[in-house]
């Protein structure tokens, strides 16, 4: 098994080897800092990760749980096509302003919308109406990932991808002396998901640790 050190290095070659991030990405890092918010949007190599997925998979309409400035939900929208929707969660009513202007500033605000509430409960109102995605984004709150994996379940299209962010959580979720909230809730979900029959599940190292599950 690879150490931390060795996650952090690979990590540091795919970075500097093959990630890309337009210039407009790095301005909304900037502009998450410039409000004083901890900027914790996605790495340019997961930008990458997710550009190539996104264009493999042909998905047109994708639900994110997690908007913060609104960096995935733009890359979002900038890489599916035309007709295609991002519709995307945050409980954090401060980062709507941020979220909504760089979608604005960027030319994607048309493509893309801004639901304010917790992830759950705005996931159950969009199942109760009968909305379905072909890709889903899982970004927000850590403890409650098994739940919205199952809410995604429920509106998901078959052949749709789940994807969830920070499961390898810097590469210590492997590590049984690791015992923090997010690491443990980190390591249920990827034991659910992994033993879940109704989709194909694969655990990459990519950015912060990425677990895909297609659905069946
Ligand atoms: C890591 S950030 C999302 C980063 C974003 N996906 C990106 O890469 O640009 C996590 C976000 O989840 C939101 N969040 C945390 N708990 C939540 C909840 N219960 N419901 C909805 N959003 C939540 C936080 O407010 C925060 O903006």
């Amino acid at each position: 098994m690879r150490n931390v050190s060795e996650f952090n290095l690979t990590k540091k070659y795919i970075e500097e080897t093959c990630s890309y991030e337009p210039d407009f990405f790095n301005q909304i890092r900037d502009s998450i800092i410039a409000a004083g918010i901890n900027e914790m949007s996605i790495d340019a190599d997961s930008a990458q990760f997710l550009r190539v997925l996104l264009k493999t998979t042909g998905a047109k309409n994708v639900l994110e749980l997690g908007t913060l400035g609104g960096y995935s939900a733009i890359l979002f929208a900038s890489i599916i096509p035309a007709i295609g929707h991002v519709t995307t969660i945050d409980n954090d009513v401060r980062y709507q302003p941020l979220s909504q202007g760089n979608a604005e500033k960027t030319g994607y605000k048309d493509k893309i919308t801004f639901i304010c509430n917790d992830g759950l409960k705005a996931m159950e109102q969009l199942a109760s109406e009968g909305a379905t995605f072909d890709f889903f984004f899982i970004d927000a709150a850590k403890n409650s990932y098994i739940n919205y994996y199952e809410w995604a379940l429920s509106m998901a299209k078959p052949g749709a991808m789940i994807v969830a962010d920070n499961t390898l959580w810097k590469g210590e979720v492997p590590d049984p002396d690791k015992t923090s909230n997010p690491i443990r809730a980190m390591r249920r979900f990827n034991e659910y998901v992994s033993q879940d029959e109704r989709v194909d599940v694969i655990i990459t190292t990519t950015g912060d640790g990425m677990t895909l599950a297609r659905v069946k």
